[in-house]
């Protein structure tokens, strides 16, 4: 020992160093220091003679070489000095949450013998990780993960072959990483450390190259492995279930189907398995029950179906469980009363019936209670809430017949910070035990049988914790919203649609000036809007559709985050403010069914680059169709209908390139309202990409417009809807309308429009409405394909030189007059019922069935604008 020590002392006396860090090792730290950025003063301690004081410098306590080097989260960057090779003796280096950016991982670091730890994570690296970190043979910890929320991978990898040599390795973690010309990734798998522990893959975009027949992995010791967001498309990857150590397992978003193994009742350690986001189908695996370590089970957003086995509630370690949007039947097994250690119980989304096991009130650990979108019946009492102290959060809604049943003086024993209750009978009444409920963020009460007047005080007091209200589809009624004089500040979303609420705008809500989304459509608002609507500079959406507002509409055009605004039926008059050219945001306009009395608005595309949805039928517009509108590329719906336009349709509405295509475009919309409180809260829920997607419409009807119908229309093969009813539309109807392919409606009756209707008409395979009455065509009418089905003769009406099917009347050519008899009786049977219709629009997927079923309705009405309306409002708000 003593020997020992006087050894070490003559050796730190040859080198020169007087008890503190060795010298040639403090300058190279020092000029390693010189060439980074150190905006927040990180290395401020680096001063004085002992670099081993300095702070993230470990010194060797024996011989004082620098051995580690810690600068985690320091906020460095700038570059990487190979000066610090001269630290020989590294066996930690952390550079970990820092900003390098845009420069590569140092080739030298490959020449650190000793290292035992490098952590470069999500310090922004950039390029090719070098192929020299193989050389590093005594390395156990390599992390190498980087990735944000709004994650662009800026590693890569284009073999992963060498980390074989890194024969040592415990802990890899690559998360982030691009790897998607690792085409070897899998074969590699195996030939890693046999003492690898911890595996991560995340995100990295790893080749779908797995082989069909698939290899088992070896790696016996690992017990965490995450495989998580990489689209990978195969069924679950059986080759993980040899490790029969992983305690954690994370194969979310990658696309996986099929069904989850009976095998994987083999892991018996694992305490986390997360299926989140795949499409694994039929039952869960009876197996499941054999993990009674299980902690955390994530079933979230897959296909999964059957009923929920009781013996689930053996699982008593589970302290997460989501089972959110699956299809799962049946009840909800008293068993699971038994998980007493569940914080977090997510079974939304799915299709349960029977009751709500009142037993639940026991689980007091519970945080979070999503019992959303199931077909519950029966009552909620108080017992299910009896023990659930800890409750924060608390999720119900039923489509079947739910009934809250609590007594009107009960005090619950939580405090929620989010309550939904929707689609659920919770009124007549407010209910009382919510005026206990101080910390609420998010309050949604919509269809709640509610047939009250709201509690002002309570209202009012929600607001300095809420962000959230929606009371939307009640029957709440009175003015007293009108009346408020003075309100706290902080809401940002206010939903009162679809009730009976009357009286002025409430002015209150100026004050609100975090207020993002404002919907009180469906009311009897009356009065005028004040022009302090002006001071809500954060609002992105303004929803009054359907009340009696009137005056002006005032000046919005300091609100430059707008992207929806609905003013639709109402009774606004005057001009159409100059100011929405300054909405570069916005993508819904509709000020349809006003009385608004102006000129077209000649506002240019790249003051509104988004604007897709633009109604401002049945107003008083005049004047001709400006051509700036043509630029307006983003168009998707024009509805210009039942107003006083006069001039022609301008040739270049060719250019709507929107409605070119036809392509489906995600909507801007960031809709703050009751879907992105879920989304803020657990991710689970995206907002919803409305089916407002595919709607390609223009309505010019019953207007004065004339001239001919320019065969540029007839490019937009993306229309769905093509209405110039009621004009005097004038010359042939363009040959080239046969390349409306997607063509469900069209209406050009009541125009003068002459010549023969063309053959190609009957190329429109989806055409299921035509009306091309009270015009001066003549000739026979075309037939064939879809135009067989559309045999009422009405819709030929008025056109005294027509002739043929189905009208009565034979063509001058025609001697078989049997025929045109036949076509009589063909024309007394129905044309395509609504219903068969239906079917064939939801052939085409739920989304676009549900839209059209909408559409066809809409236009039953010829009310393309309240549909736009009702469709944002329906499939946003959901
Ligand atoms: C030196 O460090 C090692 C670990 O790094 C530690 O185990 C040992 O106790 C230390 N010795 C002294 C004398 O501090
Ligand atoms: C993959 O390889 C291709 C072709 O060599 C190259 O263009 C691409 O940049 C590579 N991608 C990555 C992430 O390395
Ligand atoms: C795993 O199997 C491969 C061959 O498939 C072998 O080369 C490798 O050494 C094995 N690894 C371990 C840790 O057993
Ligand atoms: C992995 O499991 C399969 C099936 O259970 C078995 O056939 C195979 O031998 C196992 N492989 C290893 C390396 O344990
Ligand atoms: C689950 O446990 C049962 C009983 O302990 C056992 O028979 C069965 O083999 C286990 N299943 C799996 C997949 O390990
Ligand atoms: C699992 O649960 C079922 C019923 O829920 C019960 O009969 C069985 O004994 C339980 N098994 C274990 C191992 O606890
Ligand atoms: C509620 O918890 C208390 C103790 O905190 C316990 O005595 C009581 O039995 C529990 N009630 C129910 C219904 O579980
Ligand atoms: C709005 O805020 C101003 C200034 O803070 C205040 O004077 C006014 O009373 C408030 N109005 C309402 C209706 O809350
Ligand atoms: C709202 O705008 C008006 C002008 O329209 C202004 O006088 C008032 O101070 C603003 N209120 C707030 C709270 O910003
Ligand atoms: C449009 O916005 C600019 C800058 O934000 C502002 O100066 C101008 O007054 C606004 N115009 C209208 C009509 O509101």
């Amino acid at each position: 020992m003593e020997m020992q020590k006087y050894i070490c002392l003559l050796l730190v006396c040859a080198l020169g160093v007087d008890g503190s860090c060795i010298e040639s090792e403090k300058q190279a730290l020092l000029i390693f220091k010189e060439t980074l950025i150190d905006d927040s003063n990180y290395f401020s301690s680096w001063v004085g003679d002992d670099c081993c004081a300095w702070h993230g410098i470990g010194c060797d306590n024996i011989t004082n070489h620098v051995t580690q080097l810690k600068l985690r989260n320091g906020n460095i960057g700038g570059k990487i000095h190979p000066f610090l090779l001269d630290l020989k003796y590294l066996t930690h280096l952390d550079l970990s949450y820092n900003r390098f950016d845009g420069i590569q991982i140092p080739e030298f670091f490959g020449s650190f013998k000793d290292l035992i730890y490098l952590n470069l994570g999500h310090s922004n690296f950039e390029g090719s990780v070098p192929h020299h970190l193989g050389n590093l043979s005594n390395l156990q910890y390599l992390d190498l993960s980087d990735y944000e929320d709004s994650w662009v991978p800026k590693l890569r990898m284009d073999s992963i072959r060498w980390l074989s040599k890194l024969s040592l390795a415990e802990h890899l973690d690559l998360s982030g990483v691009n790897l998607s010309n690792a085409t070897d990734w899998f074969s590699s798998l195996n030939m890693l450390s046999k003492f690898i522990s911890v595996l991560g893959l995340s995100r990295c975009n790893l080749p779908d190259n797995i082989p069909r027949r698939l290899p088992f992995m070896n790696l016996t010791s690992l017990v965490s492995f995450d495989l998580s967001n990489n689209y990978l498309s195969s069924s679950f990857p059986l080759w993980v279930l040899n490790n029969t150590n992983l305690a954690h397992l994370y194969l979310g978003y990658c696309n996986f189907d099929g069904l989850i193994p009976e095998s994987i009742g083999s892991l018996s350690a694992l305490s986390v398995l997360d299926l989140t986001v795949n499409s694994f189908q039929g039952p869960i695996p009876h197996s499941i029950t054999n993990l009674t370590s299980l902690s955390e089970l994530y079933f979230t957003d897959n296909k999964l179906s059957g009923s929920i086995s009781p013996e689930m509630g053996n699982l008593t370690e589970l302290t997460d469980l989501s089972m959110w949007l699956n299809s799962f039947k049946g009840s909800l097994p008293e068993t699971f009363c038994q998980l007493k250690k569940l914080k977090s119980l997510n079974v939304g989304k799915n299709r349960l019936t029977g009751n709500i096991p009142e037993c639940i009130g026991k689980l007091s650990n519970l945080n979070e209670l999503i019992l959303v979108e199931n077909s519950w019946e029966g009552f909620v009492t108080e017992h299910h809430f009896i023990n659930l102290t800890k409750l924060n959060i608390l999720l119900i809604s039923s489509d079947s017949e739910l009934i809250l049943s609590i007594s009107s003086k009960w005090v619950p024993r939580f405090q929620l910070i989010c309550l939904y209750m929707y689609s659920f009978k919770v009124g007549p009444k407010f209910p009382h035990w919510l005026l206990t409920q101080r910390k609420i963020e998010a309050l949604k009460l919509s269809n709640a049988s509610i047939s009250d007047t709201i509690p002002i005080d309570w209202f009012l007091s929600l607001f300095s914790n809420s962000p959230g209200v929606d009371l939307s589809n009640n029957d709440i009624y009175g003015d007293q919203l009108s009346l408020i004089s003075r309100a706290p500040n902080g809401l940002a979303a206010l939903i009162l649609s679809n009730n009976r609420l009357s009286g002025e705008f409430p002015a209150f809500l100026c004050n609100q000036t975090t207020l993002r989304t404002l919907a009180l459509s469906h009311n009897n608002f009356s009065g005028e809007l004040p022009q302090c609507l002006g001071n809500l500079t954060e609002l992105i959406e303004l929803d009054l559709m359907n009340n009696s507002l009137s005056g002006k509409i005032p000046s919005l055009g300091f609100l430059g985050d707008l992207q929806y605004i609905n003013l639709h039926n109402n009774k606004f008059q005057g001009k159409f403010p100059l100011s929405f050219q300054n909405l570069t945001k916005l993508f819904v306009l509709d000020v349809g069914k006003n009385n608004l009395s102006d000129v077209l608005p000649t506002w240019s595309a790249e003051q509104l680059p988004n604007l897709k949805y633009l109604i401002l039928r049945s107003n008083n517009f005049y004047g001709e169709i400006p051509l700036q509108l043509c630029q307006q590329s983003t168009i998707e719906v024009l509805n210009f209908a039942d107003n006083q336009i006069t001039g022609n349709i301008p040739a270049c509405f060719g250019n709507f390139s929107a409605m070119v295509t036809g392509d489906i475009s995600p909507n801007h919309l960031d809709y703050w309202g009751s879907v992105q409180m879920i989304d803020s809260m657990k991710g689970y829920e995206q907002v919803y990409t409305s089916t407002l997607e595919f709607l390609f419409s223009i309505d010019l009807s019953n207007n004065k417009i004339s001239g001919e119908i320019p065969k540029e229309l007839m490019d937009l093969q993306g229309l769905l809807n093509l209405n110039l009813a009621g004009n005097h539309l004038a010359g042939k109807i363009p040959d080239e309308i046969g390349k409306l392919k997607n063509l469900i409606f069209l209406d050009l009756s009541r125009n003068e429009l002459h010549g023969p209707i063309p053959q190609s008409l009957s190329y429109l395979n989806f055409l299921s409405q035509l009306n091309l009455s009270f015009n001066d065509l003549s000739g026979r009418i075309p037939s064939g394909n879809q135009l067989q089905t559309l045999n009422d003769p009405s819709i030929y009406a008025g056109n005294e030189l027509l002739c043929g099917l189905p009208i009565l009347k034979p063509c001058a050519a025609d001697t078989n007059s049997r025929n045109v008899k036949d076509g009589h009786n063909e024309a007394d049977t129905d044309s395509v019922s609504d219903d068969e219709l239906m079917w064939f629009f939801a052939a085409l997927g739920p989304g676009f069935a549900v839209g059209l079923l909408g559409f066809f309705a809409a236009l039953r009405f010829s009310d393309i604008g309240i549909y736009t309306s009702i469709l944002v409002n329906r499939f946003m708000r959901k």
